[in-house]
């Protein structure tokens, strides 16, 4: 196939622009760079730029006789999202809005749209199914619904076909520790214990310990990065073969806790990384895991890594590159 990948010098996107290459697709990078590296994506032709310019877009698409986008163009902060909501409309539904309207316009058919478990909100039971009532409780969970609406639309309006992955929490990194994500700015959990261990942080903070799980702490369930990017190749051989839209949870079925995490940390760098236990922030579900069946039927997806390789996969990372592409 023939790929714009939106974001595609991104941490799941680079991930993802690295697979698609390796089985043989055609890819494009359009990144404005403001959050990804051009090192990166290697010698992957780069367009720097950003998904609101529809001429550009249109320009790419044409000149290089692409037939599907992958969008992962977007930010991803949930907590900056609720001190700055208008950001995050901007960029993620606009921004959107614009490609998919200049993707249509250039004669796009195939879409894939990294979507989020935050479109659920917290989870009013376990596990998490793509029919669980969506609720989102921050702009940035909002802003990848109403993407998920608008691509609704533009199926059932021009026929532009699309898969909406709902990734549940991204972590882990290359094999080969060539590629990963920024250790700079980091908020999930992962990285955040990844910099108590190089140094680059004293202490992580344990927000919360008095969950009702077995040891106390929130439990989420953290997905491989190149189990998500090979997901993808999967969603645009899923629109080659069926001419209709769908959605699919992106998680392991299994949920793993802060301290669970900690543990395999500790083991894989052999550092005695330091915790401090607070409060729970506010909105904080206790547990939230995907029941993920539906993308292992109907893909043929199935997650081969799991938490032991992701940490040990990010440590190597976070070990060989402590500033990431710096
Ligand atoms: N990381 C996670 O755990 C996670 C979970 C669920 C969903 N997602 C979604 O997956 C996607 C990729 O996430 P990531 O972790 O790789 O983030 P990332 O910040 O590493 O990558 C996003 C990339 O998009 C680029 N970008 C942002 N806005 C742009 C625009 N308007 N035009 C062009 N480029 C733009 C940035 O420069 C960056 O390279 C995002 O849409 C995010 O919301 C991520």
């Amino acid at each position: 196939m023939r790929v714009l990948v939106t974001g595609g010098a991104g941490y799941i996107g680079s991930h993802t622009v690295a697979l698609l290459r390796a089985r043989g697709d055609f890819v494009v990078v359009l990144d404005s760079l403001e959050l990804g590296h051009r090192q990166a994506i290697g010698d992957t032709p780069l367009v720097v730029g950003r998904t609101q310019d529809q001429a550009l877009v249109g320009q790419v698409i044409g000149d290089h006789r692409l037939d599907a986008v992958i969008h992962f163009a977007a930010y991803k902060a949930a907590g900056e999202s609720m001190r700055n909501p208008a950001k995050y409309f901007d960029n993620n539904v606009y921004g959107s809005l614009c490609l998919i309207e200049a993707a249509q316009q250039a004669g796009v058919r195939r879409f894939v749209f990294s979507s989020t478990a935050a479109v659920y909100g917290t989870p009013q039971s376990l596990p998490v199914g793509e029919d669980a009532p969506l609720g989102p409780e921050n702009p940035y969970g909002e802003s990848k619904l109403l993407v998920e609406r608008m691509l609704r639309w533009f199926d059932t309006c021009h026929g532009l076909r699309s898969v909406a992955l709902r990734y549940f929490n991204a972590a882990g990194a290359a094999l080969d520790a060539s590629n990963g994500e920024d250790p700079r700015c980091v908020q999930n959990l992962i990285p955040l214990v990844m910099n108590a261990a190089t140094g680059r942080a004293a202490k992580v903070l344990v927000f919360g310990t008095d969950y009702p799980t077995p040891d106390g702490t929130g439990i989420r369930d953290y997905i491989h990065v190149l189990d998500l990017a090979e997901a993808h190749a999967r969603a645009l051989d899923f629109l080659a073969q069926h001419d209709r839209s769908d959605v699919f949870n992106l998680g392991t079925g299994k949920g793993a806790s802060v301290l669970e995490v900690l543990r395999e940390a500790r083991r894989a760098s052999s550092v005695d990384i330091v915790a401090e236990n607070t409060a729970r922030r506010p909105g904080d579900p206790s547990a939230v895991w995907a029941d993920n069946r539906k993308a292992r039927a109907v893909l043929g997806w199935q997650p081969r890594y799991g938490l032991r390789e992701i940490v040990e996969t990010a440590w190597a990372w976070n070990r060989s590159h402590p500033d990431g592409f710096a």
